[in-house]
This record gives structure tokens, sequence and C-alpha cells, in this order.
């Protein structure tokens, strides 16, 4: 997929130039090689990465949700959409999965990746119509949530799964008609914030008991 109007496309020469990068500075490239743990979390554009086990259980509830050649959509988390394309999640190869995200970093993913700003919440270069459309947005404003709210309404079939503060509880409800899961979602560093699942459909995370910390 290529970049929206308003956001500058990279060319397949800055595509190839951006791979090298990442090729010759120890990072692998390519959808099923490349693995979020080796990108660096930046702050200034709130990244935090789930454990590993939180990003698996995930991937493995929209493979559920999506069956089979279903279709997903990642909405800035990275991480589970790497977890589809590792190969260990069962059922994966049988679902598409696109990562819409701000940080080009991820273009290495090549088709699947879409240049998403929230700010700018339908000028989107994706296909519509995802099974399962999963959100994590990046900050906790009922600003950002309005807007990736309309982005996830605007891509989904129905099925919505979203990550978020809990103190965004109301909120999500009230835009998403979502209610908060028994799962409680964990990161590589512990953030501050208390941190939920939500869904909008009968979901085993909603009575999920809480993975093991690694
Ligand atoms: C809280 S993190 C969620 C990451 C997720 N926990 C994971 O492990 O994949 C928020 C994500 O939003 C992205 N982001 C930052 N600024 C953004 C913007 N203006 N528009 C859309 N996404 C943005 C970040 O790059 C980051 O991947």
């Amino acid at each position: 997929m290529s970049d929206d109007g308003d956001a500058p496309a990279l060319s397949s020469h800055a595509l190839a130039a951006l791979q090298e990068f990442y090729s010759e500075s120890g990072a692998r490239t390519g959808p099923d090689r490349f693995t979020v743990g080796e990108v660096e979390e930046d702050w200034r554009m709130s990244q935090f990465w789930y454990s590993d086990e939180t990003a698996t259980r995930l991937a493995e509830e929209l493979v559920r949700e999506a069956g089979e050649g279903g279709r997903v959509a990642c909405v800035c988390a990275p991480s589970v959409y790497q977890k589809l394309k590792q190969g260990s999640v069962l059922g994966s190869d049988r679902v598409a999965a696109v990562v819409l995200e701000f940080d080009r970093r991820f273009a290495a993913y090549g088709d699947d990746f879409v240049f998403y700003d929230y700010n700018e919440p339908l000028a989107l270069d994706a296909p519509r119509s995802f099974d399962v459309v999963l959100a994590d947005p990046p900050y906790l404003s009922e600003e950002c949530l309005s807007k990736v709210s309309q982005t996830v309404k605007h891509l989904s079939k129905g099925k919505v799964l979203l990550c978020t503060g809990a103190v965004m509880e109301k909120l999500a409800g009230a835009l998403l008609g979502v209610q908060v899961c028994g799962f409680l979602p964990q990161h590589n560093r512990n953030l501050s914030n208390d941190f939920r699942c939500f869904v909008n459909y009968p979901s085993r995370l909603l009575d999920a008991a809480t993975p093991p910390r690694a």
C-alpha cells in the first residue's frame, strides 16, 4: 500500500535505502524477519511495546476472531502485526494483516505498511472492511481516542479490540460500544498507567486471566 496524498510517499529507491540501512545496522528486514523488539521504543512517539506474551495473546485473538481467510488491521500496534507474521501463532498464515503506523521505520513491512497519522483519521490509503480492527492509540486524551475511533469505524466490519488506559473506559464505551476485559495487557517496560483491553464482541479476553509476567 502507498501513502495518502497528504503524506510524502516513500519511493521504491527510498524504501530500498531504508531496508539497506536496517540490514547494515544489524536489524532484520521483511515482514517475516523483522522483529519489533529490534525497533527501539521512541518515547517521543509514545511507543511502548507489549510483552511477548501479550503480543501473542492479542495475535491469537485476532486470528480466532478473523476466521479462515479473514483480514485484520493493527492500528498503532506494530508488535501484534509482527507476531502475526512470525509464524508462531497457529493459523496466522490464514489471515491477511496490515499495520497502520506513524513511524516510518515500519515501512520495512512493505505493502502491509500504511502510513497513519491519527490527526488525519480518514486520510488513509488502506482497504476497508476488516474483520477485526485492533487499535492502541498513542495518547490518553479525548481528542486522540475520538480520532482513532473514527479510523477504527472507517476500517471495521464490526469487531473492535481496543487497548488503552483504564481511564478511557467511559469514552471508549461511548465511541465504540466496547467493554473492558479481564485480560490485562502487559508491556516490556512497566507503565505507570493502568492499561486495559476493550472489546465490542463476546471475546475470550473478557473473562481471561492475565498472563504471567516473563
Ligand atoms: C502506545 S504505542 C502502541 C504500541 C503497541 N503497544 C505495540 O506493542 O505494538 C502507540 C503507537 O502509536 C504510534 N504513533 C505515535 N504517534 C502517532 C500519530 N501521530 N498517529 C498515529 N500513530 C502514532 C507509535 O509509533 C506507537 O506505535
